[in-house]
């Protein structure tokens, strides 16, 4: 073949397109380090692209990354934070199912625009019982509206009377007459609720709360004027957090391939936990295991599908064209890719198996589009950069080890040596296996009394800023990624993307080198 000299021809000869580029070097397996993507022509400045991302029907995220559903990294915080700045969190399974549930309950609870069901307290309560129920149930608010039997409104319980040295006066003695409480119809609050408290809030100063009342004034629902201000700076806010159809934030729960001591799978108990998990409003289950290409695996799958025909699925891990297909078939709707790309996995080399993960992700993804679902690269993620390459094959991409050091993941802080670390450990790591994730590695709770391979380890990572202020950062990054290529959105990101290999010398070269660094976060000049 002569030499190219047409500038489109020499480009596409050295920077392929992704099907060119992994046949041509299908044989070795490659992962993030090993490939760059070139730059393209660029009318898109970073801030103008959008990084929505449609995962499956009625799961769609502002920001395509995931935080792992692992016991070191998403609880009912990191859930929150994630969905606030337009993410997903994954909540664990290694804690009891009622504990999950809560958990879930949290974050879908967290911020409402209207709070439908406040907590209510009766006329004949004593100020003391008021008291302990906000100790018991940990509330952060002090205010409470007062109903009949019937639900009929009363009065509004203001929080400056809720106090020990009322602890023996009745509820009845202490509230705010019926009179003097400001209350709006339900039937007006349409078509914007959340405008029209905002409307309400400003014509009336000083008064913070507002109630919802039907015709026969009976208490449905609450406004309170912070909830409303949050909401309306959300709007305006360039991270829009991730929301469901009634403007609760979005989460996920992790469900364990539950079996009966015969071995057989516990349907029962699998399909009691993921319909209390919808009641309290999930927005996507994740059979999450080492090996998704397998029968159990499937068989959940299968079960969950025909119990919850629209409920989306996400299910792994696989790393081939067959494990997608099988999972999609089962009725999986998000497959998740990666073994052993982990910062704490050591399936590699405890049982010698998984694949680099850039070129599973390559093989993945064509399956996916075959059968038309999506792939989410798991593992393996240490830098903004890896985001941009994983998703010129993915639609979303799971974190563990770069979330585990905020604050929103669950641990205390650890000093040594004068430095600050959080735990990180791998969910087939013995510690956490031992806690109830033996399943997702193949085993079952009871094998882990005697001796098991373990496949992930205990670690640390350095305590690290708030999680608004890391995903910031791989936000910012991703959205340079998108303005190199003239990509103003993720699909078109998968249909530009241009790559080429790296060798061990470009790698060098591609980080910082033969300088003496002092700052490591410094944006750098990309020249
Ligand atoms: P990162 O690289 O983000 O990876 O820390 C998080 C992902 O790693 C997987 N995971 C494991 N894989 N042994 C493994 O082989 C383990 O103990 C383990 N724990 C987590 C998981 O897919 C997670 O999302």
């Amino acid at each position: 073949m002569a030499n190219p000299v047409d500038a489109a021809e020499l480009d596409g000869a050295f920077y392929q397109a992704a099907d060119t580029f992994f046949h041509t070097h299908r044989g070795e397996a490659l992962t993030y380090d090993d490939v760059t993507l070139a730059t393209l022509y660029s009318d898109v400045l970073p801030r103008e692209t959008q990084l929505d991302t449609r995962l499956a029907e009625g799961l769609e995220l502002h920001v395509p990354i995931v935080s792992a559903d692992m016991d070191t990294v998403t609880e009912s915080r990191m859930a929150i934070a994630m969905a606030l700045h337009g993410g997903l969190g994954l909540i664990h399974y290694n804690m009891t199912e009622k504990d999950q549930l809560s958990e879930v309950s949290r974050v879908k609870n967290h911020v409402h625009g209207l709070i439908q069901d406040p907590i209510r307290v009766s006329p004949d309560q004593e100020i003391g019982e008021i008291l302990a129920l906000i100790e018991k149930k940990k509330f952060s608010f002090a205010t409470f509206p007062v109903v009949d039997a019937d639900n009929r409104l009363l009065g509004l319980l203001p929080g400056h009377v809720v106090k020990p040295r009322y602890a023996k006066r009745r509820v009845r003695e202490a509230l705010t007459p019926r009179s003097e409480v400001r209350t709006i119809q339900e039937k007006e609050l349409a078509p914007d609720p959340i405008g029209r408290a905002d409307r309400f809030f400003t014509e009336h100063p000083g008064i913070h709360k507002l109630l919802v009342v039907d015709d026969r004034d009976g208490l449905k629902g609450l406004f309170t004027m912070s909830d409303i201000e949050r909401i309306t700076q959300e709007r305006s806010a360039q991270l829009k957090p991730a929301r469901d159809s009634q403007f609760r934030l979005v989460c996920g729960a992790a469900i364990a391939p539950m079996r009966r001591p015969d071995k057989s799978l516990d349907s029962d108990r699998i399909l009691g936990h993921v319909g209390a998990l919808v009641e309290r409003g999930v927005d996507v289950v994740a059979v999450s295991t080492a090996h998704g290409h397998s029968r159990g695996v499937g068989e959940v799958v299968q079960l969950i599908r025909s119990a919850f025909p629209t409920l989306p699925i996400i299910a792994g891990n696989v790393t081939s064209a067959a494990g997608v297909e099988f999972l999609a078939d089962a009725g999986a709707n998000v497959i998740k890719v990666g073994q052993g790309p982990g910062s704490i996995c050591t399936t590699r080399i405890v049982a010698g198996v998984g694949i680099p993960q850039f070129t599973a992700l390559y093989v993945a993804s064509r399956a996916a589009q075959k059968r038309g679902v999506t792939i989410l690269a798991d593992g393996g993620i240490t830098k903004s950069g890896d985001i941009v390459k994983a998703l010129t094959l993915a639609h979303g991409v799971i974190c563990g080890g770069l979330l585990a050091g905020c604050p929103e993941a669950p641990g205390q802080i650890i000093e040594i040596n004068g430095k600050l670390y959080k735990q990180y450990r791998g969910m087939g790591s013995l510690a956490a296996m031992k806690a109830g994730s033996a399943t997702r590695y193949g085993h079952s709770s009871s094998d882990t009394s005697r001796k098991i391979a373990a496949e992930g380890i205990e670690a640390l990572k350095e305590a690290s800023a708030g999680l608004d202020q890391v995903l910031s950062q791989l936000v910012g990054g991703l959205q340079s990624g998108l303005g190199y290529l003239g990509a103003q959105t993720l699909p078109l990101l998968r249909e530009k993307a241009r790559f080429t290999r790296v060798t061990v010398a470009g790698m060098r070269e591609a980080a910082p080198h033969d300088v003496v660094e002092v700052k490591t976060t410094a944006s750098r000049d990309p020249g």
